[in-house]
Protein backbone atom coordinates (compact mmCIF):
# COMPACT_ATOMS: atom_id res chain seq x y z
CA UNK A 1 0.00 0.00 0.00
CA UNK A 2 1.24 3.53 -0.71
CA UNK A 3 2.43 5.43 2.36
CA UNK A 4 -0.24 8.11 2.97
CA UNK A 5 1.06 11.80 3.45
CA UNK A 6 -0.65 15.25 4.89
CA UNK A 7 1.98 18.20 4.67
CA UNK A 8 2.03 21.39 6.00
CA UNK A 9 4.13 24.12 4.31
CA UNK A 10 4.15 26.43 6.22
CA UNK A 11 5.66 28.99 3.96
CA UNK A 12 7.05 32.33 4.95
CA UNK A 13 4.91 33.01 7.84
CA UNK A 14 4.72 32.63 11.92
CA UNK A 15 7.26 33.50 14.48
CA UNK A 16 9.11 30.78 16.19
CA UNK A 17 6.71 31.15 19.13
CA UNK A 18 3.48 31.00 16.91
CA UNK A 19 5.76 27.82 15.03
CA UNK A 20 6.23 26.07 17.81
CA UNK A 21 2.29 26.55 18.95
CA UNK A 22 1.36 25.17 16.00
CA UNK A 23 3.21 22.29 16.37
CA UNK A 24 2.38 21.57 19.71
CA UNK A 25 -0.79 21.58 18.69
CA UNK A 26 -0.77 19.31 16.04
CA UNK A 27 1.01 16.85 17.69
CA UNK A 28 -1.39 17.24 20.56
CA UNK A 29 -4.74 16.48 18.05
CA UNK A 30 -2.51 13.66 16.58
CA UNK A 31 -4.33 11.23 17.38
CA UNK A 32 -7.61 11.93 15.89
CA UNK A 33 -6.13 10.89 12.66
CA UNK A 34 -5.60 7.35 10.92
CA UNK A 35 -2.24 5.92 11.48
CA UNK A 36 -1.96 5.46 8.17
CA UNK A 37 -1.32 8.55 7.32
CA UNK A 38 1.98 10.35 7.70
CA UNK A 39 1.77 14.01 8.72
CA UNK A 40 4.84 15.84 7.92
CA UNK A 41 5.20 19.96 8.95
CA UNK A 42 7.63 22.13 6.38
CA UNK A 43 8.75 25.42 8.58
CA UNK A 44 10.89 28.40 7.58
CA UNK A 45 14.66 27.38 8.51
CA UNK A 46 14.86 29.67 11.80
CA UNK A 47 11.96 26.92 13.20
CA UNK A 48 13.12 23.78 12.31
CA UNK A 49 15.44 22.98 15.61
CA UNK A 50 12.69 24.23 17.90
CA UNK A 51 9.93 22.53 16.00
CA UNK A 52 11.96 19.17 16.03
CA UNK A 53 12.38 19.50 19.55
CA UNK A 54 8.64 19.88 19.90
CA UNK A 55 7.67 16.78 17.35
CA UNK A 56 10.56 14.45 18.85
CA UNK A 57 9.05 11.07 19.48
CA UNK A 58 6.15 11.90 17.95
CA UNK A 59 5.25 10.28 14.30
CA UNK A 60 4.92 13.89 12.97
CA UNK A 61 8.18 14.08 10.83
CA UNK A 62 9.66 17.65 9.70
CA UNK A 63 10.67 18.89 6.69
CA UNK A 64 12.78 21.90 5.12
CA UNK A 65 10.84 24.04 1.99
CA UNK A 66 14.02 24.52 0.01
CA UNK A 67 18.19 23.18 0.13
CA UNK A 68 21.31 24.62 -1.32
CA UNK A 69 21.94 23.51 -4.80
CA UNK A 70 25.86 23.55 -3.13
CA UNK A 71 26.98 20.99 -0.57
CA UNK A 72 28.77 23.56 1.74
CA UNK A 73 31.15 26.78 2.01
CA UNK A 74 30.54 30.10 0.47
CA UNK A 75 27.19 30.51 -0.13
CA UNK A 76 25.90 32.96 1.73
CA UNK A 77 22.51 32.81 2.63
CA UNK A 78 21.81 29.36 1.63
CA UNK A 79 21.16 26.31 3.99
CA UNK A 80 22.45 23.04 2.92
CA UNK A 81 21.08 19.94 2.95
CA UNK A 82 23.53 18.21 5.65
CA UNK A 83 22.64 21.26 7.62
CA UNK A 84 18.83 20.30 7.30
CA UNK A 85 19.10 16.89 8.24
CA UNK A 86 21.50 18.09 11.74
CA UNK A 87 18.60 20.41 12.56
CA UNK A 88 16.28 17.17 12.34
CA UNK A 89 14.38 17.36 8.98
CA UNK A 90 13.45 13.30 7.72
CA UNK A 91 12.20 15.62 4.29
CA UNK A 92 12.95 18.63 1.88
CA UNK A 93 10.56 20.20 -0.47
CA UNK A 94 12.03 20.77 -3.76
CA UNK A 95 10.73 22.90 -6.45
CA UNK A 96 7.64 24.69 -5.54
CA UNK A 97 6.19 26.39 -8.05
CA UNK A 98 6.82 29.44 -6.01
CA UNK A 99 10.92 28.92 -5.93
CA UNK A 100 10.27 28.23 -9.47
CA UNK A 101 8.93 31.27 -10.44
CA UNK A 102 10.10 34.29 -8.10
CA UNK A 103 13.98 32.47 -7.57
CA UNK A 104 14.96 30.89 -10.63
CA UNK A 105 14.95 27.50 -10.22
CA UNK A 106 15.79 25.66 -12.77
CA UNK A 107 15.11 21.67 -13.69
CA UNK A 108 19.34 22.03 -13.63
CA UNK A 109 19.65 23.39 -9.95
CA UNK A 110 16.78 20.70 -9.20
CA UNK A 111 18.44 17.96 -10.06
CA UNK A 112 21.92 19.45 -8.33
CA UNK A 113 20.02 19.58 -4.85
CA UNK A 114 17.89 16.46 -4.96
CA UNK A 115 21.13 14.74 -5.52
CA UNK A 116 22.11 16.79 -2.38
CA UNK A 117 19.49 15.58 -0.66
CA UNK A 118 19.76 11.95 -0.99
CA UNK A 119 23.58 11.91 -0.16
CA UNK A 120 22.43 13.35 3.18
CA UNK A 121 19.73 10.95 3.76
CA UNK A 122 16.35 13.63 3.18
CA UNK A 123 13.65 12.51 1.47
CA UNK A 124 12.44 15.15 -0.78
CA UNK A 125 8.87 15.82 -1.66
CA UNK A 126 9.48 16.94 -5.69
CA UNK A 127 6.44 20.07 -6.61
CA UNK A 128 5.24 19.91 -10.50
CA UNK A 129 2.26 22.25 -11.64
CA UNK A 130 0.85 24.00 -14.77
CA UNK A 131 0.38 27.43 -14.51
CA UNK A 132 -3.44 29.13 -15.58
CA UNK A 133 -2.25 29.62 -19.20
CA UNK A 134 -0.62 26.55 -19.57
CA UNK A 135 -3.49 24.78 -19.08
CA UNK A 136 -5.67 27.08 -20.73
CA UNK A 137 -4.14 26.33 -23.81
CA UNK A 138 -4.24 22.20 -23.12
CA UNK A 139 -0.19 22.12 -22.18
CA UNK A 140 -1.03 20.72 -18.61
CA UNK A 141 0.43 17.28 -19.63
CA UNK A 142 3.12 17.98 -21.23
CA UNK A 143 4.43 20.96 -18.97
CA UNK A 144 4.20 18.03 -16.26
CA UNK A 145 6.10 15.54 -17.82
CA UNK A 146 8.74 18.12 -18.72
CA UNK A 147 9.12 18.69 -15.29
CA UNK A 148 9.34 15.05 -14.09
CA UNK A 149 11.74 13.95 -16.75
CA UNK A 150 14.05 16.55 -16.20
CA UNK A 151 14.28 15.86 -13.02
CA UNK A 152 13.40 12.74 -12.10
CA UNK A 153 14.44 10.45 -14.84
CA UNK A 154 18.07 10.36 -13.75
CA UNK A 155 17.38 8.85 -10.68
CA UNK A 156 17.54 5.05 -9.66
CA UNK A 157 14.08 3.04 -8.58
CA UNK A 158 15.83 2.87 -5.13
CA UNK A 159 16.33 7.04 -4.84
CA UNK A 160 12.54 6.90 -6.35
CA UNK A 161 11.39 5.25 -3.02
CA UNK A 162 12.58 8.30 -1.60
CA UNK A 163 10.88 10.75 -3.58
CA UNK A 164 7.27 12.10 -2.64
CA UNK A 165 5.35 13.76 -5.80
CA UNK A 166 3.01 16.90 -5.18
CA UNK A 167 0.87 18.09 -8.00
CA UNK A 168 -0.06 21.69 -7.33
CA UNK A 169 -1.70 23.73 -10.13
CA UNK A 170 -0.36 27.14 -9.76
CA UNK A 171 -3.81 28.71 -10.46
CA UNK A 172 -5.14 26.47 -7.23
CA UNK A 173 -2.39 27.68 -4.79
CA UNK A 174 -3.30 30.42 -2.20
CA UNK A 175 -6.24 31.05 -5.05
CA UNK A 176 -9.20 29.15 -3.00
CA UNK A 177 -9.95 27.74 -6.34
CA UNK A 178 -9.34 23.91 -6.26
CA UNK A 179 -8.55 21.75 -9.14
CA UNK A 180 -11.88 19.56 -9.59
CA UNK A 181 -11.19 16.13 -7.95
CA UNK A 182 -12.03 15.19 -11.78
CA UNK A 183 -9.19 17.03 -12.57
CA UNK A 184 -6.82 16.49 -9.89
CA UNK A 185 -7.53 12.52 -10.30
CA UNK A 186 -6.73 12.80 -14.48
CA UNK A 187 -3.36 14.69 -13.79
CA UNK A 188 -1.98 12.11 -10.83
CA UNK A 189 -3.36 9.26 -12.68
CA UNK A 190 -1.22 10.98 -15.88
CA UNK A 191 1.97 11.01 -13.69
CA UNK A 192 1.36 7.51 -12.27
CA UNK A 193 1.58 6.32 -16.18
CA UNK A 194 4.59 8.55 -16.87
CA UNK A 195 6.64 7.53 -13.87
CA UNK A 196 4.84 3.01 -15.08
CA UNK A 197 6.89 4.11 -18.64
CA UNK A 198 9.89 4.75 -17.35
CA UNK A 199 10.40 3.24 -13.91
CA UNK A 200 8.01 0.61 -14.74
CA UNK A 201 4.89 -0.58 -12.64
CA UNK A 202 6.32 -1.31 -9.46
CA UNK A 203 7.51 2.15 -8.77
CA UNK A 204 4.48 3.83 -10.24
CA UNK A 205 2.39 2.09 -8.13
CA UNK A 206 4.40 2.46 -4.73
CA UNK A 207 4.78 6.52 -5.67
CA UNK A 208 3.01 8.99 -3.31
CA UNK A 209 1.55 11.78 -5.26
CA UNK A 210 -0.13 14.40 -3.21
CA UNK A 211 -2.18 17.14 -4.12
CA UNK A 212 -1.66 21.00 -3.63
CA UNK A 213 -3.31 24.21 -4.21
CA UNK A 214 -6.63 25.74 -1.96
CA UNK A 215 -7.05 22.05 0.01
CA UNK A 216 -9.26 22.67 3.17
CA UNK A 217 -10.95 20.80 5.20
CA UNK A 218 -14.16 21.05 3.14
CA UNK A 219 -12.48 19.54 0.07
CA UNK A 220 -10.26 17.22 1.45
CA UNK A 221 -12.70 14.23 1.25
CA UNK A 222 -13.44 14.54 -2.25
CA UNK A 223 -10.01 14.75 -2.92
CA UNK A 224 -8.10 11.98 -1.29
CA UNK A 225 -11.32 9.50 -2.11
CA UNK A 226 -9.85 9.84 -5.54
CA UNK A 227 -7.65 6.55 -6.22
CA UNK A 228 -4.39 8.31 -7.56
CA UNK A 229 -4.11 10.81 -4.86
CA UNK A 230 -2.09 10.01 -1.70
CA UNK A 231 -2.67 12.73 0.34
CA UNK A 232 -2.24 16.85 0.25
CA UNK A 233 0.16 19.18 0.48
CA UNK A 234 -1.53 21.94 2.38
CA UNK A 235 -0.26 25.65 2.26
CA UNK A 236 -2.69 28.45 4.41
CA UNK A 237 -4.86 25.73 6.14
CA UNK A 238 -1.78 24.49 7.58
CA UNK A 239 -1.29 27.78 9.36
CA UNK A 240 -4.25 26.73 12.05
CA UNK A 241 -3.85 22.42 13.63
CA UNK A 242 -7.70 22.40 13.52
CA UNK A 243 -7.85 23.02 9.60
CA UNK A 244 -4.59 20.54 9.35
CA UNK A 245 -5.77 17.87 11.52
CA UNK A 246 -9.68 17.82 9.77
CA UNK A 247 -7.78 17.54 6.65
CA UNK A 248 -5.71 14.72 7.66
CA UNK A 249 -9.25 13.23 9.39
CA UNK A 250 -10.30 13.27 5.89
CA UNK A 251 -8.93 9.38 5.44
P1 LIG B 1 -2.47 26.72 -0.52
O1 LIG B 1 -2.96 25.49 0.23
O2 LIG B 1 -2.37 27.94 0.37
O3 LIG B 1 -3.20 26.94 -1.79
O4 LIG B 1 -0.94 26.40 -0.92
C1 LIG B 1 -0.63 25.19 -1.51
C2 LIG B 1 0.84 25.09 -1.58
O5 LIG B 1 1.49 25.81 -2.32
C3 LIG B 1 1.49 24.10 -0.72
O6 LIG B 1 2.82 23.94 -1.06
Amino acid sequence: MRKKIVAGNWKMNTTVAEGVALAKAIVKQKKEVSKDVQLVVAPPFTHLVPVAQVIEGSSVALSAQNCADQPKGAFTGEVSAAMLKDAGCAYTILGHSERREYYGETSEKLVKKMALAFENGLKVIFCVGEKLEERNAGHHFDVVSTQISEVLFGLTPEQMADVVIAYEPVWAIGTGVTATSEQAQEIHSFIRQTLAAHFGGKVAEETTILYGGSCKPSNAKELFACPDIDGGLIGGASLKADDFIAIAKAY
